[in-house]
């Protein structure tokens, strides 16, 4: 366990013991296939160093950076790497093939670039193909002449497509049905499936495939949870509440005033804004609260002294049950009522439980110091955190 801690009282906490983790569970999941494990924007925030080392079992590395897999090569770093975008212009081929990266071919743009371009090494290729994503690859109509094309000036070549909604109703099959009629005959390695087509299609491995966000500990699926899944929460932010006020009647908070004291009450002030990650946007109402109690502590002293984390999560999921995403296991969660009308409420109704015992409503004396609420995930979709305490 890494640990960063600013003067602030806000702080982000690392768990490589975590990121190994999900790497075991996609592991477990495609037991057939090798493993790309998706790094790309600094390891999704998590540090590319740390995560390349965590993922150590991983077969191969996969980013857009350029920059970060000579950074990993400099490192030492000598699994294959995988460019998941290719190359931007042409003067990034010479390092692509100095340094034996692998690299996407996605258009014809980059085709024709590869092909006028004098290499002493063939550069090890992924012909993406695209398939129902509508973002990057070649369709139908292109992908036998781009094949042929790339044959001659490439050095291995494995086919790949992305699935645009393998973690929504759609399912895998529409464009796995697309793929196969492409790809019919062709005797290539094949790279499909991302986090959610591993934990939910198996049909779907292949030879390689491709986890990014379930090695951070997220769950794809708005319909099942992080644990349940198995993963563990890999990155956690935490603050605390640095100041309590009273708020009379009317009282707006924040920006924008879009919160609005329907009746006097005193809450409190996370040092948690937008500059650090914390979405300025967000309507009020979209995230969802627990309060999170270490076990032992909650069973054996249920007094505020210890109970003082709580964990917030970005909202989609149901505002009182199991959201998919929020810390799995060193915590007991307390499930809020059904249908808290807004992340405040919400909050103040779980510290108020676990302050005083779900039964008990009364006011709080006063907030007790060094109380502290955190906050897991990097995108937590609320603007001011503020926490009614009575
Ligand atoms: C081509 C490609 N493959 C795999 C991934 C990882 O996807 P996921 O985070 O859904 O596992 C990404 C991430 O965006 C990607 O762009």
């Amino acid at each position: 366990m890494v640990e960063w801690r600013a003067m602030r009282p806000i702080r982000v906490r690392f768990d490589s013991a975590a990121l190994r983790h999900n790497l075991s569970v996609a592991k477990r999941r495609a037991p057939q296939s090798r493993v790309w494990a998706v790094v790309k924007a600094n390891a999704y925030g998590h540090g590319l160093a740390r995560a390349a080392r965590a993922f150590a079992p991983a077969e191969g590395l996969a980013l857009i950076e350029l920059e970060a897999a000579l950074e990993l090569r400099r490192s030492g770093e000598r699994r294959p790497i995988l460019l998941l975008q290719g190359f931007f212009s042409a003067e990034e081929l010479e390092p692509i093939a100095a340094h034996g990266l692998t690299t996407v071919v996605h258009d014809p743009e980059q085709l024709a670039m590869l092909e006028n371009f004098k290499l002493s090494t063939k550069i090890p290729a992924y012909l993406k193909l695209n398939t129902g994503m509508n973002r990057l690859g070649f369709s139908e109509d292109g992908f036998r002449d781009a094949l042929e094309r790339l044959k001659r000036c490439a050095g291995e070549i494995t086919l790949m497509t992305h699935f645009a909604d393998a973690d929504g109703k759609r399912g895998v099959q529409w464009q796995s049905k697309r793929f196969k009629a492409m790809t019919e005959g062709v005797k290539l390695s094949r790279s499909l499936a991302n986090s959610a087509a591993i934990l939910r299609y198996p049909e779907a491995h292949t030879d390689w495939v491709r986890p990014g966000i379930m090695l951070y500990g997220c769950s794809p699926f708005a319909d099942e949870g992080a644990a349940k899944l198995g993963l563990k929460p890999a990155m956690t932010l935490s603050s605390e509440l640095i100041v309590v006020r009273n708020l009379r009647k009317g009282d707006s908070v924040g920006y924008g005033c879009t919160f609005i004291a329907a009746e006097p009450m005193r809450i409190g002030i996370v040092a948690c804004g937008y500059a650090d990650g914390y979405p300025r946007h967000a309507p009020i109402g979209t995230a969802s609260f627990s309060l999170s109690l270490p076990k032992t502590d909650c069973q054996t002293n249920p007094s505020w002294r210890y109970t003082r984390t709580c964990a917030v999560r970005s909202g989609s999921g149901p505002p009182e049950g199991d959201w998919p995403n929020t810390w799995t296991g060193r915590f007991t969660r307390l499930q809020l009522p059904t249908g808290w009308p807004t992340i405040r409420s919400s909050l103040s109704a779980a510290i108020r439980s676990a302050l005083y015992g779900s039964a008990r409503t009364t006011d709080c004396p006063s907030f007790p110091a060094g109380s502290s609420a955190h906050t897991t995930r990097r995108t937590v979709s609320v603007r001011t955190m503020c926490a009614r305490l009575s």
